[in-house]
């Protein structure tokens, strides 16, 4: 049976612009379980193409989102941005091939089994280096916030417009 995937808060980095990314990730991923799972209707599973489609389009969704981190923690000088890019790159790269893979055997299903590798796959994003990442990011912007000054101001001021931007 299909279980439920939702957000849970205690998932969040506390930086609005990423969860709400992360959120839009599992509603995307959530929602192809929903049309493809074994309980889907006939009419909406059964059809490889269309399943291959959605999960090539959840793929570029989290490269989009692993792009827009990116410039966050170069907007903010990020010093572990070089380890982190690495493992979004990993990421990436196990995703293509577990893509072409689900492609080979030609999937009309999104059966459980890979429905808990794709939710544990960006989990493991979510819950692993992203907190390290938000752990660096709020110890900066405490430090920024109790700082007076030019220098204060203008980092402050990146760290705003990266977060508006994201
Ligand atoms: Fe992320």
């Amino acid at each position: 049976m299909t279980r439920l995937l939702t957000w849970h808060d205690e998932w969040s980095v506390n930086i609005d612009v990423v969860d709400a990314e992360h959120r839009g990730l599992i509603e995307h991923l959530a929602d192809i379980c929903h049309r493809f799972g074994p309980e889907a209707s006939p009419r909406r599973s059964g059809d490889a193409c269309a399943l291959i489609d959605a999960l090539t389009d959840l793929g570029e969704a989290v490269r989009e989102h692993f792009n827009r981190e990116e410039e966050l923690m170069q907007a903010v000088d990020y010093e572990d941005i070089a380890e982190h890019c690495t493992e979004h790159a990993l990421l990436m790269a196990e995703y293509t091939d577990q893509l072409r893979r689900w492609r080979a055997q030609g999937i009309d299903v999104f059966e459980e089994d890979a429905q808990d590798n794709a939710r544990d796959w960006i989990l493991d994003h979510i819950l692993g280096a992203d907190r390290d990442f938000a752990k660096a990011f709020h110890a900066l912007d405490d430090r920024l916030a109790a700082t007076a000054g030019c220098y204060g101001v203008t980092a402050r001021t990146r760290i705003n417009a990266a977060r508006k931007d994201l």
